[in-house]
């Protein structure tokens, strides 16, 4: 059918005569002649977040992956070494597997049979976490202060939920595309410009500044802060962190502190959490994970730790409760990591998951070594590495360029700095999450492409 043929009033009577027709048969008349008369029919009435139309197309990873396969398309032999997404190729370790094993023994008998756990997570992880992450540490969180969860990806991006559109935001850049990317979706930011978004308070971590932020000179609501950090590998001495709390206290802000990475942490002077840092509790949300700790990324477990005494205000000025309005989120929209993977997670704090994960640990700081060496050695400066799995090197040129000359060359994945924001650019992170063999190779082939 022609519809530039049809004439006014046509299609509705169209409709009205396939009405009297077709239903008997089962038809839907509407949507036969939505399908003849397009433009007769507006577009349907909902509508999207126009928020998600300020983001930029795919998120980093999922650009990096597109070239990664584009690469290997071109070239189905072609050996590629991953060290750019930092995902672990190391087993879990063995007191992981038993408690998985035996969960999933108990799940098998009606006796011992598990449906739907607590919502905030199981007492047992919860205690076990409360005990060696915070206690041991001589820090005070209760263990219903905290929640488990399947990743701090998740945690980072769905905790902004709780607070209101029109707070000031500080984020560092370079910075994990998670905590910008959920700002922008919630709507809390203008459109972008010359890559960054309006209405966000930008932290730069520099080289001059060792890729540690200082405080801003402006009032901001809600800070986003990584240690040791991805992506720069840097970690904040404990100085530098309670400038940070001193800044959220006279402010009255709130910092959202992300320590996804404090397994790696070996020098005995930094802290692993923010709450060794006195008046944190006041101020600040601690984010972990068991992703890196014990290799859990493909496993899925995280926790988020809100303390009882943090409160923020409505618009009239009553004070809330912030694990209140978490806990009603979290229940609401979640209903719990499995309890196999929660015993997974809690065996990490047995005397034998405590030594096999910092032997997981060792190892990828071993690689980051030889990393750091190697990329030293071809006279770039290194941050991280040490106390962090992430390397991050100043290349002092286009980090998109120098992307695809690794990987076209030597066939050596790595993240373009410019990927984590506009003082990212002239930088790269190389991951240390590989096999010690393809480290050695990987590099061997880096100093090749660049020689
Ligand atoms: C990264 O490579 O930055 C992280 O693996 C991403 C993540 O943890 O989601």
């Amino acid at each position: 059918m022609n519809e530039r043929r049809i004439q006014p009033g046509a299609v509705s009577k169209w409709i009205l005569r396939c009405a009297q027709n077709d239903r008997t048969m089962g038809i839907n008349p509407v949507d036969v002649s939505r399908q003849h008369f397009p433009s007769h029919f507006p577009n349907p009435m909902i509508r999207i977040n126009e928020h998600y139309t300020k983001l930029k197309a795919s998120y980093l990873f999922v650009d990096i992956a597109k070239r990664v396969a584009a690469c290997q398309q071109a070239d189905p032999g072609k050996s590629i070494i991953r060290l750019g997404i930092g995902d672990v190729t190391e087993p879990l370790p063995p007191a992981c597997i038993a408690a998985l094993h035996a969960a999933t023994d108990e799940m098998a008998r009606r006796e011992t049979f598990r449906g739907y756990g607590p919502e905030q997570g199981y007492a047992f992880l919860r205690e076990a976490i409360a005990w060696h992450d915070y206690s041991a540490r001589g820090c005070f969180i209760e263990p219903d202060e905290i929640f488990i969860s399947d990743g701090a990806k998740c945690d980072c991006g769905n905790i902004q939920e709780i607070f209101a559109i029109d707070l000031r935001v500080a984020i560092p850049d370079p910075v994990y595309p998670v905590y910008l990317d959920t700002n922008v979706m919630a709507g809390r930011t203008g459109h972008p410009r010359d890559g960054r978004y309006e209405g966000i308070v930008y932290l730069d971590s520099t080289p001059a500044n060792g890729y540690v932020p200082a405080p801003p000179a402006t009032p901001v609501d809600l800070i986003y802060l990584c240690f040791p950090n991805n992506p720069t590998g840097a970690v904040a001495t404990r100085a530098q962190l309670a400038a940070w709390v001193d800044y959220a206290k006279r402010h009255r802000a709130l910092i959202l502190f992300d320590s996804a990475y404090e397994t790696f942490i070996r020098d005995p002077q930094i802290s692993h959490s923010i709450y060794e840092i006195e008046g944190a509790r006041d101020v600040a949300i601690e984010i972990r994970s068991f992703s890196k700790t014990a290799g859990f990324t493909g496993t899925r477990c995280a926790y988020l730790v809100i303390p009882k005494t943090l409160t923020a205000n409505d618009s009239a000025g009553n004070a809330h409760p912030l694990h209140g309005l978490w806990n009603r989120r979290h229940s609401t929209k979640f209903n719990g990591v499995s309890y196999p993977v929660q015993r997974a997670a809690a065996a990490v704090y047995t005397d034998d998951g405590r030594k096999q994960t910092r032997a997981l640990a060792d190892f990828y700081l071993g690689n980051a070594k030889l990393i750091r060496d190697a990329m030293a050695k071809l006279g770039f400066s290194c941050s991280g590495g040490d106390n962090a799995p992430y390397i991050w090197i100043n290349i002092g040129r286009d980090s998109w360029q120098f992307f695809d000359l690794l990987l076209n060359k030597a066939g050596v994945v790595v993240t373009p700095g410019a990927g984590f924001g506009r003082c990212g650019e002239g930088h790269v992170r190389i991951s240390a999450f590989n096999s010690r063999e393809n480290v050695t190779t990987a590099l061997d082939r880096i100093a090749a492409a660049l020689k």
